[in-house]
């Protein structure tokens, strides 16, 4: 269907060099970021605010941001990222019941809506609402720490997902997150996945253009 991509997730990159590895990754081919934000209440852990994304978009203007939003605080997080020049804002599904007027709040920024679920969520909780969003996130580690195993029942997921959204005719993104490295990112691939978030294969597995190169090979 779509373009397969790579979204590059920063969280276990080295904070310190950030702008260098951005630029490597940049080097490297990639269009677009995956930024993790989480509240240390939705996720047991902490990353970043809007002044970093304030600061990526000022000196990388061509890459698209995605923001991954671990939050159930959505009053509070939804506007501080929807206010910012992101390309696509990610929440959760379990964050909120009231799922339909984010949507709308997201999309009416001029922002791509994207829903996320974790890996214990059953997928079809995710049918309802594929006719409004731009993009589906599917967890294949429980959110909050980069480095953990994925997740194989997320395969599963993805070929239902895929299945029925060809029925029904919907052109939709599917994104997978989580443990994903050479080998992972081949089965998503396989299943249907059409974008993949990297993080630590990415940032802690030896040089970045290698390790993307590797991903690109995959993903082609
Ligand atoms: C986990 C985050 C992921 C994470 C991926 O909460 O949503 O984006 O950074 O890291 P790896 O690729 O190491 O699993
Ligand atoms: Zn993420």
């Amino acid at each position: 269907s779509s373009q397969k991509m790579i979204a590059p997730s920063i969280l276990n990159a080295d904070n310190l060099s950030l702008k260098e590895q951005i630029l490597e990754v940049k080097l490297a081919g990639i269009k677009r970021l995956h930024i993790d934000i989480m509240d240390g209440h939705f996720v047991p852990n902490l990353s970043y605010g809007p002044e970093l994304i304030k600061c990526i978009t000022r000196d990388f203007p061509d890459m698209e941001i995605e923001i991954h939003l671990m939050s159930n605080n959505l009053p509070v997080m939804l506007p501080l990222f929807a206010n910012l020049s992101c390309a696509v804002l990610e929440f959760h599904l379990e964050a909120t019941d009231q799922i339909d007027k984010w949507i709308e709040y997201v999309r009416n920024k001029g922002i791509k809506v994207a829903l996320a679920i974790n890996p214990d969520t059953p997928v079809e909780k995710i049918v309802p609402f594929l006719d409004k969003i731009d993009q589906v996130l599917l967890m294949s580690v429980q959110p909050g720490f980069g480095g953990q195993k994925f997740r194989n029942e997320v395969i599963d997921k993805i070929v239902f997902l895929k299945k029925m959204m060809a029925n029904h005719g919907y052109v939709i993104p599917l994104e997978i997150d989580g443990g994903i490295n050479d080998v992972t990112a081949n089965k998503v691939k396989v299943a249907g996945a059409d974008i993949v978030v990297a993080g630590s294969y990415i940032f802690k597995h030896g040089m970045i253009k290698d390790q993307i190169d590797k991903l690109k090979c995959v993903m082609k």
